[in-house]
């Protein structure tokens, strides 16, 4: 066994591990932090500060790497993706302002996890804000969780998040290409335990036996950004982040003349 220990992120929100060097990771580790990643739904993993390619293998020993569809990788790494916010930036955030769960709108192949690592973060500003699909779903009042037994959500890659991704898509030179959208339930289960899958910067609508409830849109989307299911994580410069997005939702937070880059991976 290792000697991993874990403590939960405030409001119960996933778990930070704590003696783990990801430089000198053992096989039994990988199945250690999946399983704590099934629990939690997210990992906070400290001042890694890992190289490009010690990250990239680090991600893979969790699944297959995605691409994401909108953005070009590193040089020598085409599955790391880099986020830099400049000072001159003024636009919104990308991947600020909505809670989402990464590209809702794939009907195939959508990413379970996605990875982050801080490599340049300012000081009191640019943490990740988290809410948990597993504590929202528990504390949903019962009629409600049987109401959406069988809803369906309906993700859009031009749901009200995609302004956000504008100044970054001008920057690589990729230009969104056409509207992407998909079908999902909006309950999932990880692991034996439930979770709300409403990804509120992709959600067009929810559907009950085929009918379009705007209320229960409204009413999930307020639940889940109540403040007792989030955690606002402050990043140090090599942390490490992963989350599953089928049971975490997450948003990126004001940044203002500073700069902040990460690295990205996405996993599927
Ligand atoms: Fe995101």
């Amino acid at each position: 066994m290792s000697n991993i220990s874990i403590s939960p992120g405030k409001n119960n929100v996933g778990a930070y591990i704590k003696n783990l060097d990801l430089n000198i990771l053992e096989a039994a580790q990988i199945k250690e932090i999946k399983n704590i990643l099934d629990k939690y739904g997210v990992v906070f993993i400290k001042e890694q500060n890992l190289n490009s390619e010690t990250y990239q293998n680090f991600a893979k020993s969790l699944g297959q790497l995605v691409e994401y569809p909108r953005l070009k990788g590193l040089e020598n790494y085409p599955f790391i993706n880099v986020l830099e916010r400049k000072p001159t930036d003024k636009s919104v955030v990308f991947g600020g302002s909505f809670l989402h769960q990464d590209t809702s709108y794939l009907n195939k192949d959508r990413p379970r996890y996605t990875m982050l690592m801080g490599i340049e973060v300012p000081k009191n500003q640019g943490n990740t804000i988290f809410s948990s699909g597993f504590n929202a779903y528990k504390k949903l009042p019962e009629q409600i969780k049987e109401k959406i037994k069988f809803a369906k959500g309906i993700f859009s890659s031009a749901g009200p998040i995609s302004k956000t991704r504008r100044e970054l898509e001008a920057r690589s030179g990729i230009k969104s290409k056409e509207v992407m959208e998909a079908e999902h339930p909006i309950v999932h289960e990880v692991n034996g335990q439930k979770s709300l899958y409403i990804s509120p910067g992709h959600l067009m609508k929810i559907k009950i036996n085929e009918n379009e409830n705007e209320e229960l849109k409204k009413y999930l989307i307020d639940h889940v950004n109540k403040d007792e299911f989030i955690f606002s994580y402050e990043w140090k410069k090599g942390d490490i982040v992963v989350w599953d997005n089928l049971s975490i939702m997450h948003k990126a937070s004001e940044i203002k003349n500073c700069t902040r880059i990460m690295h990205r991976i996405t996993i599927k």
